[in-house]
């Protein structure tokens, strides 16, 4: 494969700055995360970009009830963001806010380009709008006199507007998405956007006047430009558009943008649009995901049932919240969070599954060959099936990164974790270890069961890095985690006889266990 090929970039929505981060957006930002590091363990050169969405009348509105000036806000609410991700161990390779100043100079040379291009025009308009949205909705749309979005109260907007011709893109716009059928995923979205084009796009108003927090139009200073013109813009500045014009070649277009259902269609209709007027290619994929509900209900700050993320970490730990979110529903599909669920994952999956894996194979290590990895000799019985679950999954898993089935990659893992715990309750290595002829055989056992925990470390890594290291770290090997390409260590038998095994922490504590100890502490 070419280098040229080999260049993945990737992207998650940038967040609004008037709410602290929740499980929604941590979960976007995980799976981003995972894709990120799958395709550098497969050997692509990735950048993952996120960031946050400051500009808007939104932002403007919470920044005054705080007393607060919007950047003030800014400043001290991205900090958040920041510090969750790390503590999440998202490996973004850029961060971009939309107040920084490389952000603006390119929203003004795009909106320029498109204005050129005769794509923008003044008009008036008046129509409902809903600030915590930050969209535009006519009498029609609406839903009870409320925004059909999210149920709240809508005001009365009317005034002076540039207005982008979105209604010239729309045969250009459904022949492409009908030409590409990956570029909307999954399909019953691409169906729903399908639909909403051929029920006709009006001109979008790309400006406003009403309030001042934005980026000011060039060609006329009054006016700010409309926050999502100008969110938007961030997967184009945030690798060096109008500012480092190498490193936007090289990475853009987009491989794919990852993001909730809620805002497809700003990215799925209105993006492409714009790129088109700006003569710019369109990303290669959207890939919509589905929405947490908490204990069967809607997250929201009015019922208070807003999972903050950070305490989800110290109670669990950030892999099992990783795991957690990934391995309980299809991505793509809506899912509901519980603490019973996750406690339900942790101890049956984690705690059972792969952490007694680790400790009963790592003991044996030590009783029988004093620590050292023991070399392999011939096969014998069952071996061979523990060999073909193991080097499959490296094949198989590939694919399945690109269809973002995080579930199924895990389903996948976990039958290999299921398929070791098994070969040593078959091939009870103990029985062995009694006579002095059976060594040999002891040897090739323990070779494969640490073989395998080799591969399944590597596999297990993208969606839980913490873990990943720690089981490394356990099977004694020296090379850094984080450097392996997978197509060079995927074949059966790279771990080294003689290797020092280390024995640590166990890997996950079943909850019960952690929450009787505190409460006796
Ligand atoms: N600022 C815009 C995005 C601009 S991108 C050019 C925005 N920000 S947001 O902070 O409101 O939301 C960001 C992401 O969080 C969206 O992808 C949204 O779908 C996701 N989630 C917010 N709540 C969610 C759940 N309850 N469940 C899953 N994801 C959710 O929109």
């Amino acid at each position: 494969m070419s280098e040229e090929l080999k260049r993945f970039y990737i992207t998650t929505p940038i967040y609004y700055v008037n709410d602290i981060p929740h499980i929604g957006h941590a979960y976007t930002t995980i799976a981003a995360d995972v894709l990120a590091r799958y395709k550098r363990l497969y050997g692509y050169q990735v950048f993952f970009l996120t960031g946050s969405d400051e500009h808007g009348q939104k932002v403007e509105q919470s920044a005054k009830e705080y007393g607060e000036t919007p950047k003030e806000l800014a400043d001290r609410v991205v900090e958040r963001f920041k510090g969750l991700w790390k503590r999440l161990n998202i490996s973004n390779d850029g961060f971009i806010r939309t107040t920084d100043t490389r952000h603006k100079q390119g929203v003004r040379r795009f909106f320029e380009a498109v204005y050129k291009k005769g794509d923008i025009y003044l008009g008036e308009y008046e129509d409902w709008y809903c600030t915590p949205c930050e969209t535009f909705w006519t009498e029609t749309q609406l839903k009870d006199r409320k925004c059909p979005d999210c149920g709240r109260p809508i005001e009365r907007l009317k005034e002076k507007s540039y207005f982008f011709r979105m209604s010239i893109y729309q045969d250009k716009l459904l022949q492409h998405i009908e030409t590409n059928p990956d570029f909307i995923q999954p399909p019953s979205r691409r169906n729903e956007i399908i639909s909403f084009i051929k029920g006709g796009v009006r001109d979008l108003s790309v400006s406003r006047t009403s309030f001042d927090w934005g980026i000011h139009l060039p060609i006329d200073p009054d006016h700010v430009i409309y926050v999502w013109f100008d969110a938007l813009i961030n997967y184009l500045t945030g690798i060096g558009y109008g500012d480092e014009e190498e490193g936007f070649k090289r990475f853009w277009p987009a491989d794919i943008h990852i993001i909730g259902k809620d805002i497809l269609r700003f990215h799925a209709v209105y993006w492409p649009a714009f790129l088109m007027s700006a003569d710019l290619p369109l990303p290669k994929r959207i890939f919509s995901h589905g929405w947490w509900t908490v204990e069967g209900k809607k997250m929201s700050k009015s019922f208070q049932n807003v999972v903050e993320p950070n305490m989800l970490i110290d109670e669990y730990g950030a892999d099992a919240l990783r795991y957690f979110l990934l391995r309980e529903i299809p991505f793509g599909i809506d899912g509901d969070f519980s603490h019973k669920a996750m406690i339900g994952r942790i101890n049956s999956d984690l705690a059972n599954d792969l952490g007694n894996l680790l400790s009963r194979s790592l003991s044996m290590v030590n009783k029988y060959f004093n620590g050292m990895v023991p070399p392999s000799h011939e096969k014998g019985d069952l071996d061979e099936g523990l060999i073909k679950i193991s080097t499959k999954a490296i094949i198989e898993i590939e694919p399945l990164i690109d269809e973002l089935g995080f579930n199924n990659i895990l389903i996948r893992i976990w039958d290999i974790v299921r398929g070791i715990n098994k070969y040593i309750d078959d091939t009870a290595p103990w029985r062995y270890a009694k006579r002095d002829e059976g060594k040999k055989r002891l040897s090739s056992i323990i070779y494969n069961i640490l073989e395998s925990l080799r591969i399944i470390t590597l596999l297990i890594y993208p969606f839980m890095p913490e873990t990943g290291e720690e089981l490394w770290r356990q099977l004694g090997i020296e090379e850094e985690l984080s450097d392996q390409d997978i197509n060079e260590v995927k074949e059966w038998g790279r771990l080294k006889p003689g290797t020092r095994i280390r024995l640590g922490r166990q890997l996950f504590p079943r909850i019960e266990e952690t929450l009787m100890a505190k409460k006796s502490a």
